[in-house]
């Protein structure tokens, strides 16, 4: 499928999870001509530059700089950080997509869409978006392959976690007693590049990827002791004081309310999840939050010798 053309990866200079950064990587290390649309010209764009990717930079939400980034581009992976307008966006590429021809377009969405209908949604709009948003590229008639990872171990579980395991030993989430299996980034942009790669027998279809266990917190924070050689414990925290913190961290409203759903999704048991995706697309077994901690020790604190 047109292997001299090169493959078009939105938000490829990262951020949280930095899924597009990373499958950036991957595909140049397959050898495959990459064009990674960065947001803005920074240090980032200039390191993609230097890996070998053809850097181009644009607004996801302006029409005109989508439709130069995509033409001769025929495989595309869709992702941008979570924003409040993320179906504006996702529109906006199937219809320039529709206009270009494209072969096939790979969507970041949420495993919590597995969960939602018509009559059961969420209090997350972020969440609602990714719902409408598959449901407007499957109008759309595009080749689509859809991507529905699980909470992200970079994107939520490092930056929400890392600062008072560092401080005080602590896990402090509303998590409740509910169980998570949260997927290593670094697992979900494999599983992208390898449909990036060979996208045809993927075509139409729909991956739920998780981590290699679902456990609970009290579970959770046992595998950061061992990874670091030190105790960690969970404190469940009051959800209102959880959203405090976060509005004193400056985090954007939109952000909030979409991660206070997922905490109440947490607590209800709805990120009880598993899927065997990762090891089924890209052959080797997803990360343990185990092997996550021990890899980023450093920013957890460290690990006691
Ligand atoms: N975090 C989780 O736990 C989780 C779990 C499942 C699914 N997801 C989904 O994963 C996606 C986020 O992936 P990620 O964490 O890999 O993303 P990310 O690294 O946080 O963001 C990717 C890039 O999007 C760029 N961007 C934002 N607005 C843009 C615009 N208007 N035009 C062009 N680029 C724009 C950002 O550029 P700048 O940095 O320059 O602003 C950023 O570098 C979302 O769809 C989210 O719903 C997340």
């Amino acid at each position: 499928m047109d292997e001299h053309q090169s493959i078009l990866v939105t938000g490829a200079a990262g951020q949280l999870g930095a899924v597009g950064r990373t499958v950036t990587g991957l595909l140049l290390e397959r050898g495959l001509p990459v064009r990674a649309m960065v947001h803005r010209e920074d240090d980032r764009a200039a390191a993609l530059r230097v890996a070998g990717a053809e850097v181009v930079v644009g607004d996801l939400l302006e029409p005109a700089d989508v439709y130069r980034v995509v033409s001769g581009c025929r495989r595309v992976y869709f992702g941008m950080s979570v924003s409040a307008r993320y179906l504006e966006a996702t529109v906006t590429m199937a219809a320039v997509a529709r206009e270009v021809g494209v072969n096939a377009l790979v969507n970041m969405s949420q495993m919590t869409v597995s969960q939602m209908t018509i009559q059961n949604t969420t209090p997350s709009l972020q969440q609602r978006q990714h719902w409408l948003s598959e449901q407007t590229l499957a109008w759309s008639g595009l080749p689509v392959v859809t991507i529905r990872p699980t909470v992200f171990l970079e994107g939520f579980f490092l930056p929400l976690t890392a600062p008072s395991v560092r401080d005080r030993d602590h896990i402090e989430l509303p998590f409740g007693k509910g169980k998570t299996s949260p997927v290593a980034t670094a697992d979900v942009a494999r599983v992208v590049a390898a449909v990036l790669a060979e996208p045809t027998p993927h075509l139409g279809r729909i991956y739920e990827l998780t981590g290699p266990q679902s456990q609970d917190m009290d579970a959770v924070a046992r595998e950061y002791s061992a990874a670091l050689n030190r105790e960690v414990t969970y404190s469940d925290i009051s959800a209102e004081d959880w959203e405090r913190e976060l509005k004193k961290a400056g985090l954007p409203e939109h952000l909030i309310r979409h991660l206070v759903t997922m905490a109440e999704l947490n607590r209800a048991g709805r990120y009880d999840r598993m899927s065997n995706g990762v090891e089924r697309l890209t052959g080797r077994k997803a990360m343990s939050i185990r092997e996550f901690v021990s890899l980023h020790a450093d920013e957890f604190g460290g690990r006691r010798s």
